[in-house]
């Protein structure tokens, strides 16, 4: 699936509308995140977070998780905005997991006017499941 196929605002405003249930008593910072999925679907998270600080989730997990039950297939392009309708940029962690559920092509959307860029971009040299067959002493 190329750019030109994807409906990014489609995803911004789903992004926008997650980010509107978002749980977010201690930052405000509310979040929302839609992808859509290799099998067509759109995928949704929202962060989540706990009295315990570092236990929140933010809204990229809560997407894989919404990807995975939902059917899965891998993830194809990615919006994440803020309460402010207006993106947001994954956080290191994030990078990560989107990077397991879709690799390296993954599309993050720039914002409106701006071209996406690849999940490559915001994480070179990315460590991922291939590394655990080729680098175990097993
Ligand atoms: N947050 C996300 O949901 N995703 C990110 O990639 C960046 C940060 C959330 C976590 C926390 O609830 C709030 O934003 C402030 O850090």
């Amino acid at each position: 699936m190329t750019s030109p196929d994807i409906d990014w605002n489609l995803l911004r405003e789903r992004a926008r509308a997650s980010a509107a249930k978002a749980y977010a008593p201690y930052s405000h910072v509310t979040v929302g995140a839609a992808a859509l999925a290799s099998t067509g679907a759109i995928v949704e998270g929202s962060n989540i977070e706990n009295a315990s600080y570092g236990l929140t989730l933010c809204a990229e997990c809560s997407l894989v998780s919404d990807l995975t039950r939902s059917g899965g297939g891998r993830l194809v392009a990615v919006a994440v905005v803020a309460g402010d309708g207006e993106p947001i940029a994954p956080c290191g962690r994030c990078r990560q997991v989107l990077y397991e559920h879709g690799g390296p092509n993954v599309l993050i959307d720039g914002g409106e006017g701006q071209s996406p860029i690849t999940l490559s971009e915001l994480l070179p040299l990315a460590f991922g499941p291939d590394d655990l067959g080729t680098r175990s002493n097993a």
